[in-house]
This record gives C-alpha cells, sequence and structure tokens, in this order.
C-alpha cells in the first residue's frame, strides 16, 4: 500500500535542548485512521501542529503524497483541522461557517452552495443553515467543526480531541459518526486522543507516544492484546501485579519466580532466562476465592465500589500493593476486611523486562 504521509525522523523542540518531539517516524496509508493516543504533554497536539506548518521542525521530513512538505506554507497545504475547544467563527452562521474554505479558494458561489448543503446533510444538521455557533448544541457546534473541515477535500484531516468537551452518550454516538464519514469520504486521518477506548473503537491503526517518541504501533487488536512494552500495557489497561525472575522458558510461557511462588505468564521481546521481570494483567481477568490456584495472591479487601454490573474491589496484598479486581455483580459476595486469594489465569498475564522494551 502507498504510505500517503511519512513523518521521517522528525525532531521538534520549543527551547533550544529540550527535544518535544525526537526523531520519530510515523506513516499513514492513504484513506486509514491512524490514532495517536498518548498521555497529556507527551506530544500529541505539537505532532498535529507540526504536520499543519504551524511549527517548524528541527529535522528529518513530512511528506504527503510524495511532495516534502516542509516549506509548503501553511495555506498552501490542503489539510482540513478540527479542535477540542470547536474554534467555529461566532459571528458567522452555520452555512457561512462551512463555507468559508470554499470561499477563499475562490470556488464559484452555485458550487459553494451545492458542496456546503451536501457536507451540512451529511453531518445530520439540514436545516440548521441560517443558526448563529453560540444557537447550537456542543455536539452541533462539532460536527459543524467537522463539516467545516472536510467541506475542502483535504488531503489529510487532523483532529485533535474533538469529542472531549461532550458528555459520554454524546462522545459514544459521535465517534460513530466521525468513522462513518470519514469511510465515506476516504479521507487520510489523524485523530488525537488520550483515551484508550476511542482511539480503539475509532482507528483502523494506532501509534501510542511516549514523552515524544512513538512507543508502539498496530491495529486496535495489536495494542489492545499484545502490547509491546510495559508503558503501552499500563496505558491501555493492564495493571502491574507481580516482578521476579525468569527461572524457566516454556514455548510462549515463562515461570516467574515471584514473592507469592512461581507466576506464570506470556513472554514478551526481550525476556530471557535470569531476567528480571515485571508481571501484568487487566483487572477483569482476575478472579477471588478462598483457594489457591494458579498466579495466586493472598490479600485483604479494604474496598467494595459498586459500579453497576461490575462491583470494583481493592484488595490489597502481602506487598502492601493494592491491586484494583474488577467482578461481575453476581459474583460479586465478598464483603470488606475478607481474606482471600486473587487468582489470575497465566493466559491473561504478560510478562515484561524491567528497564528495557
Ligand atoms: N508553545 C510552547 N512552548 C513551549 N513548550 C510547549 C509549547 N506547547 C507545548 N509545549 C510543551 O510540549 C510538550 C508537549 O505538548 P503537547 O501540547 O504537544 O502535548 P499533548 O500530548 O497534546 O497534551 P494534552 O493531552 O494535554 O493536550 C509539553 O511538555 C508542553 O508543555
Ligand atoms: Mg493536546
Amino acid at each position: 500500500m502507498v504510505k500517503f504521509l511519512r513523518l521521517n525522523n522528525i525532531s521538534v523542540m520549543y527551547q533550544p535542548g529540550q527535544y518535544v518531539l525526537e526523531k520519530f517516524n510515523l506513516c499513514v496509508e492513504k484513506g486509514k485512521f491512524l490514532s495517536l493516543l498518548g498521555p497529556s504533554g507527551c506530544g500529541k497536539t505539537t505532532t498535529l501542529r507540526t504536520i499543519a506548518g504551524f511549527i517548524a521542525l528541527q529535522e528529518g521530513t513530512i511528506v504527503v503524497n510524495n511532495k516534502i512538505y516542509n516549506n509548503v506554507p501553511i495555506n498552501k497545504r490542503n489539510i482540513g483541522l478540527v479542535f477540542q475547544n470547536y474554534a467555529l467563527f461566532p459571528h458567522l452562521n452555520v452555512f457561512d461557517n462551512v463555507a468559508f474554505g470554499l470561499k477563499m479558494r475562490k470556488i464559484p458561489k452555485d458550487l459553494i452552495k451545492e458542496k456546503v448543503l451536501k457536507v451540512i446533510e451529511s453531518v445530520g444538521l439540514n436545516g440548521y443553515e441560517k443558526r448563529l455557533p453560540a444557537q447550537l448544541s456542543g455536539g452541533q457546534q462539532q460536527r459543524i467543526g467537522i463539516a467545516r473541515a472536510v467541506v475542502v477535500e483535504p488531503d489529510l484531516l487532523l483532529m485533535d480531541e474533538p469529542l472531549s468537551n461532550l458528555d459520554a452518550k454524546l462522545r459514544i454516538e459521535m465517534r460513530a459518526e466521525i468513522r462513518r464519514l470519514q469511510k465515506k469520504l476516504k479521507i487520510t486521518t489523524i485523530y488525537v486522543t488520550h483515551d484508550q477506548l476511542e482511539a480503539i473503537a475509532l482507528s483502523d491503526e494506532i501509534a501510542v507516544l511516549n514523552q515524544g517518541k512513538i512507543e508502539q504501533t498496530g491495529t486496535p487488536e495489536e495494542i489492545f492484546y499484545s502490547p509491546k512494552t510495559l508503558y503501552v500495557a499500563k496505558f491501555i489497561g493492564f495493571q502491574e501485579i507481580v516482578s521476579g525472575i525468569v527461572v524457566n522458558e516454556l514455548n510462549d510461557f515463562v515461570e516467574v519466580s515471584a514473592e507469592y511462588g512461581i507466576f506464570k505468564a506470556k513472554k514478551t521481546g526481550k525476556v530471557s532466562l535470569n531476567s528480571k521481570v515485571s508481571i501484568v494483567a487487566r483487572k477483569k481477568d482476575f478472579t477471588l476465592d478462598k483457594k489457591e490456584n494458579t498466579n495466586s495472591m493472598r490479600g485483604k479487601i479494604i474496598a467494595k465500589i459498586f459500579q453497576g454490573d461490575v462491583v470494583l474491589y481493592m484488595v490489597k496484598t502481602g506487598s502492601n500493593l493494592v491491586q484494583n479486581v474488577e467482578i461481575p455483580l453476581k459474583l460479586a459476595s465478598w464483603e470488606e476486611n475478607e481474606k482471600l486469594n486473587i487468582n489470575v489465569n497465566p493466559e491473561a498475564c504478560i510478562a515484561f523486562s524491567e528497564g528495557g522494551k
């Protein structure tokens, strides 16, 4: 497949000597949807602003559709931008907000009208053309933000946390709508979020960023089920359970001598005999039992928190770590202060070498 967007070895700094993005590479195929996922301050917005041309590169190249973009002025880059805070023109009505980019491009009036009405319809807001942004809900304003970005048929659509100002229900509805529209229009898209579920629901590919560097790129399934580093694992919902030394290797698994005895876990890249590893698992993969099983930790329940169809137990273990354990409501008969075992199936555990990747 043709790589439509390529970031080759790009570095950016705002202040001398302090890299905000450090020598990273990223490719997106034409028509695909890639999410940049990472915590606050890791460089997501900076990456988008660099692609759009607001920030100069220290080194590296940006290539879009085989054209080097480094010195292309902002207004010559055919890029659509959608921001968290909508950034609509408050004094222009819906029609004129959407038409703005087309007017700048000096497109004939009739054609502008046709394109604008079509895109307003595709975001479900026909009939709202004469309203001002202040007369729209947050979700409607963001739909107009998206319509305004796509109406110019950009080569690239860059979206910076576009749903984070919306309530939970609307966010899920809008996710589906963004995906439907992106697939229909086949626009190559980079979507920034710190919400792992949003990235998983929307993307063809996810790139996880850690302090200005890409830690892992993969499909949502790869990122969710096969994180390659401890950082990625923790970011997508695994928690550390024990650390120890690898004492045996068995095909895809390792046996680890840890505080509670031998733990078995799936191995990743650099894990080998005698190496020090951390084992992680997801809270939904734990069970609670009076009996000891494989991969078992003794603990005491310090909190029981009702969460709808599941109960979250906080269990303090021997090493004074607190493990979060999620149990379906029907099975959640345990009470605070009870002493029991946290058990976890080795299939649900992954071992990462400590300190390395
Ligand atoms: N104009 C600027 N001048 C100096 N430093 C900046 C500037 N803009 C951002 N930074 C710094 O660069 C780093 C990356 O910022 P960026 O806005 O790209 O993060 P982000 O991943 O988008 O975070 P968030 O999820 O909070 O939006 C941060 O440490 C930030 O403080
Ligand atoms: Mg940001």
